[in-house]
């Protein structure tokens, strides 16, 4: 088994962190901080910073609310971190960063947006932008998605091919699988997959996923993978009250951002190389968390709907339902609403 519960196969382990990529400065000294209860100030020249410098970061770091006591004979301590994203401490938390770039904004319209533009300007990526608030944070058909500011994960991961286009439309399965994974990994709760690629908790919907593709002249074809996970929110408007909830509803704890949305990165940094040979094992993880496998569902045809039961994911991750008359139908995203939620939420 992989460190990820997945089968590896013969799948690339991690995507590689990009040639040339150093750990900023910061997301190195948080990490050495991590790594014991007190770290000694030989930290200073380990990494080849002189006293002075390791001064001026630590005022940087305290200024963004970092608690870092410093004894006279052990060293310094990570005493706390504060409650909000910030990209060096996400990257500092990573296992395996791949990333170039992780940023994160106080608030913006959408992050999808902003990746898709920065897509657009030539950005190489790999890179993550994170929004504390998104004021038109966007789901799936063009639906409004709720971004109260610091209360969730609301991420735009840009990457570029390096794997045939032909198989992006894999992307999302991997995407969800990683996000399910990665709370599992932090928080104490059951993550099922409700096809395509929602996230749910005890009935509930937790998390979503928007990809969205763009080409720019130079660099050609790019993905912008958004993901929007409610994290600490401890109640929702009106219309989304019986159908959303997020991590802290679901298991009475807040919950640490931080530790989710590097979990989230190093997972989808696993998973992504298994959108090609690997990717039997997204599907198992897949099936393994369905909603809507063995359940009765509804699928929207042209001339109206009618029911028939999800019995199967396909090799390409597209849903299989047998209809009354043994017929199995493979549906695409965007077809097929359940029956046993009695949501129109689907697709
Ligand atoms: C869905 O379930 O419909 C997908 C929701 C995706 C929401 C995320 S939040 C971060 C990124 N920015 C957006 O505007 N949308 C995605």
């Amino acid at each position: 088994m992989g460190r990820s519960g997945l089968t590896v196969g013969m799948a690339q382990e991690f995507l590689e962190p990009m040639p040339g990529f150093e750990l900023p400065r910061d997301a190195q000294i948080l990490r050495w901080l991590r790594q014991g209860a007190w770290v000694p100030s030989e930290l200073a020249t380990q990494m080849g910073l002189d006293a002075l410098g390791l001064h001026g970061a630590l005022e940087g770091l305290r200024a963004a609310g970092f608690v870092l006591p410093l004894h006279p004979s052990l060293g310094l301590r990570l005493e706390s971190a504060p409650d909000r994203l910030i990209g060096d401490d996400i990257l500092s938390r990573m296992r395996h960063p791949w990333l170039r770039e992780v940023r994160v904004f106080a608030r913006t319209a959408s992050t999808n947006d902003l990746a898709m533009q920065r897509g657009l300007q030539g950005a190489r990526g790999p890179l993550a932008i994170f929004a504390e608030a998104q004021t038109s944070g966007r789901g799936r058909f063009g639906r409004a998605w709720d971004s109260q500011p610091r209360a969730g994960i609301w991420v735009s991961v840009l990457v570029r091919a390096w794997e045939p286009v032909a198989q992006w439309h894999r992307m999302g399965s991997v995407a969800a699988l990683a996000l399910a994974q990665a709370v599992e990994r932090v928080v104490p709760v059951r993550v099922r997959i409700k096809w395509p690629n929602d996230a749910w908790v005890g009935g509930r919907k937790v998390g979503g996923i928007l990809v969205e593709t763009g080409q720019d002249g130079e660099l050609g074809p790019f993905a912008v993978l958004g993901v929007g996970l409610n994290v600490n929110q401890e109640s929702f408007p009106e219309e989304l009250r019986d159908k959303a909830c997020s991590l802290r509803m679901a298991c009475g704890l807040g919950v640490d951002r931080t530790a989710l949305a590097a979990a989230f990165l190093d997972e989808l940094g696993f998973l992504l190389p298994r959108m090609g040979r690997g990717f039997e094992g997204v599907l198992e993880g897949l099936r393994n968390r369905s909603v809507l496998l063995g359940g009765a569902v509804r699928l929207e045809t042209g001339g109206g709907s009618v029911s028939g039961v999800a019995e199967d994911l396909d090799g390409e991750g597209r849903l299989l339902v047998r209809m009354p008359d043994g017929e199995v139908r493979i549906c695409s995203a965007g077809e097929v609403s359940t029956q046993a939620f009695g949501l129109r939420v689907c697709g």
